[in-house]
């Protein structure tokens, strides 16, 4: 195994996932008025709804899917009634749909902060860095698909989740399960892992505020003037 390919697949991830918690507690303790979406709504932009719906919805959808999908035991497949190579289609389908709404909605709201002169007059390089970040991890997700549409027996897709799997319980030799896969899969695990790694740097940190008290808190009363 190559060093390279040990630093990248079996270290990197853990030092991404240190500086992730690390960042985000000493952020939220330290920069509490920085904790925040950002919203640009105020500033308008066509479509900028559409796009921002469809990219939450797809992205959403999406870190659920890997979530579930790579972590889940092998040993489970046969109670959903899936097989490796079932289990494979499933995943490029779900993945193909959401990254597909995900790609629509992103391409708009980029296009929205880079050509709408409200919204790139109050944009940092650190809102285009984050924004193109995720861009190129979703088109290199999609460009996953038809590499995958070459082997349709789950094999690689066993390898991914046990690559995985050995990240998250700790286990020697992580980076062996993916020495041999497509550059394209190796580079989608190095852009996502680098995600984690500048996520408390970014507008990201909004994702560990989702607002699930929303459903059930109380009204908020909103009386006009008289
Ligand atoms: C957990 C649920 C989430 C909620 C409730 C949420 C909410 C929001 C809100 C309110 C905005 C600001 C929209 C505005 O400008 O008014 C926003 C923007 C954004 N969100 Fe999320 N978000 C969530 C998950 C995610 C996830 C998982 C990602 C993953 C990459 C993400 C990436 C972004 C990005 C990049 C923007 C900036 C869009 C732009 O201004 O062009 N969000 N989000």
């Amino acid at each position: 195994m190559t060093f390279l390919n040990e630093f990248l697949f079996g270290i990197y991830p853990y030092i991404a996932g240190t500086i992730f918690l690390i960042g985000c507690l000493v952020r939220y303790d330290r920069e509490q008025y920085t904790w925040k979406t950002s919203s640009s709504q105020i500033l308008g932009g066509k479509h900028f709804l559409l796009g921002l719906n469809l990219f939450h919805v797809g992205v959403i959808c999406l870190f659920f899917g890997h979530l579930i999908g790579l972590l889940m035991p092998h040993s489970w497949y046969p109670y959903l009634g899936l097989t490796p190579s079932t289990k494979q289609a499933l995943a490029m389908t779900a993945g193909g749909i959401f990254g597909t709404l995900a790609f629509i909605g992103m391409t708009i709201l980029v296009h929205r902060r880079l050509f709408n002169p409200r919204v790139k007059a109050t944009t940092s390089k650190n809102d285009v860095f984050i924004l193109l970040l995720v861009y190129v991890q979703l088109l290199l997700g999609l460009a996953t698909i038809p590499v995958s549409a070459g082997h349709m027996d789950g094999s690689v897709m066993l390898l991914l989740a046990d690559y995985a799997q050995s990240i998250v319980t700790f286990k020697a030799g992580a980076a062996a399960h993916v020495e041999h896969v497509h550059w394209i899969y190796k580079l989608h695990i190095f852009l996502g892992v680098t995600t984690f790694l500048v996520f408390p740097f970014t507008r990201l940190v909004h994702v560990w505020s989702v607002p699930v008290k929303y459903i059930s808190r109380s009204y908020q009363i909103v009386r006009q003037r008289a």
